[in-house]
């Protein structure tokens, strides 16, 4: 495999830095293709602790040239602060390892302040944004008013098209909101202090990987948020608004369909989520206090604590069918340790009494379902030196075969610890 794409399978948060951190070893070029620093993607090497927001994890490698493709949206007053944390901590950030899309469209200050106040003005139906500006700054890319990165090569016609958005903005601002306007002056000012740096690592993403390509290279596209998150396939309005599925890579990053070769879904052995929104196996008992508190569910963006519940084989075989999954990495199975029993909802029991295991799209059906639970024995621990699939206990080889039939594919990879050797290879990539 050449061309892989990894993406989430559940509410974000599954692990993807972790995985992408041990690919990234073997592949040449690490893309991200959609969604902005709403993403938090852990990487723990030893007693370091690194959390990324708009980097690829492939940062962390030495050879690994990194991408953000035309499908992400880019703050860059937090892209600099991110380079500058990783410089900080020794890694090498320049234009020669990190490469970003002319065409990116820019999160700019007023986008922020869109997307506090829209969440102030739906009150009880607020989303629980990370409140990073990301849904604004996607609205107006859709409706052909937003600033690229290649907009900044002009500081005339930026201005221009800036001062035409705050206008809008502000009267939205002033009439429905009721709040205070905003400056173009406070716009430019903050864009000016970072314009000069970010210029150079500009490109043509798509090009680059075209090149790339004929030169036989490795690329891994690294997805953030979940395919429940996905604004067309996931529990919408409670969504982000970006395609976090597989697809979105093609689009996010310029490459054809017939150019990937395999797409890995990441997934918790167990189900977490940040925000708003239904959740049919979440636990509001001891045992969700319980896996929230092992696992440190605690959002990596924004420090919310996250609910908890257990898997959700509905979901994941839709989201195992809507990404194309090739390939299961399962994460975070010592949290599920001492658990005597652990569950797998494998069907959906509507008000009508009616079971089924199809997945529903309308969020005021799913707030009305009842999981239905297989119930399997767990497992006392997971002990450190396992390093095959083999030496793992039984009721956890059970589980993940259990996981392969409900999902219709294979388990790849296992994560067991969140430390960059805790990780278990059963088919290895590239
Ligand atoms: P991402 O957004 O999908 O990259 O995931 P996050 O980084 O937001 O959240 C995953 C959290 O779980 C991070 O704190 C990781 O360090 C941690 N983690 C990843 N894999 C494992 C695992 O197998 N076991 C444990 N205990 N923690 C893990
Ligand atoms: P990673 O890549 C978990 C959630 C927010 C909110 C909804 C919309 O780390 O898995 P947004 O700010 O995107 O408009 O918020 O999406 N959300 C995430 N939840 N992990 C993420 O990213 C998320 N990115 C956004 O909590 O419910
Ligand atoms: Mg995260």
């Amino acid at each position: 495999m050449q061309n892989i794409v990894l993406v989430g399978t559940q509410w974000g948060d599954e692990g993807k830095g972790k995985i992408v951190d041990y690919l990234s070893e073997k592949a040449d070029y690490v893309v991200r293709f959609q969604g902005g620093n709403n993403a938090g993607h852990t990487v723990i090497i030893g007693d370091q602790k690194i959390v990324l927001h708009f980097i690829p994890s492939g940062i962390l490698r030495q050879n690994t040239v990194c991408m953000i493709g035309n499908g992400v949206v880019v703050n860059i007053k937090a892209l600099f602060e991110e380079v500058k944390m990783l410089q900080k901590l020794g890694f090498q950030v320049t234009p020669e390892n990190l490469r970003i899309s002319e065409n990116a469209h820019l999160i700019l200050p007023y986008h922020i302040y869109m997307d506090i106040l829209a969440e102030k003005n739906r009150g009880d139906q607020k989303i629980g944004t990370t409140a990073k500006g990301i849904g604004p700054a996607y609205a107006d890319k859709i409706s052909r008013t937003g600033i690229r990165m290649s907009h900044l090569r002009d500081m005339k016609d930026f201005e221009q098209r800036v001062r035409y958005n705050i206008e809008q903005k502000n009267t939205l601002i002033a009439h429905l909101y009721k709040d205070e306007v905003i400056e173009y002056q406070y716009v430019h000012d903050e864009i000016i202090e970072f314009r000069d740096w970010v210029l150079p690592f500009l490109t043509n993403v798509s090009t680059e990987l075209r090149q790339a390509h004929h030169k036989g290279k490795k690329v891994l596209f690294e997805g953030a948020q979940g395919t429940s998150l996905d604004i067309d396939h996931g529990t919408y309005p409670f969504v982000t608004s970006s395609n976090t599925v597989a697809g979105g890579a093609c689009v996010g990053a310029g490459v054809g369909p017939t150019m990937i070769d395999g797409v890995i879904g990441v997934c918790k052995a167990y189900t977490t989520r940040v925000g708003s929104g239904p959740f049919p196996t979440e636990l509001m008992d001891e045992v969700g206090k319980a896996i929230a508190q092992k696992g440190q569910e605690f959002g990596a963006t924004t420090g919310r604590p996250r609910r908890c519940g257990w898997l959700d084989g509905v979901f994941l075989s839709h989201a195992v069918w809507v990404n194309g999954v090739t390939d299961l990495a399962m994460t975070k199975l010592d949290v599920l340790s001492g658990f005597e029993t652990i569950k797998i909802a494998t069907s959906y029991r509507y008000p009508t009494g009616v079971t089924s295991n199809a997945f529903v799209s309308e969020n005021d059906v799913l707030e009305k379902v009842e999981p239905v639970y297989e119930e399997l024995s767990g497992w006392e621990v997971i002990p450190k030196d396992c390093t095959s699939l083999a030496q793992m206990p039984q009721t956890v080889q059970k589980f993940l075969s259990r996981v392969e039939e409900i999902a219709g594919t294979r388990v790849s990879l296992l994560s067991t610890g969140p430390d960059r050797r805790d990780q278990i290879v059963i088919h290895d990539f590239f």
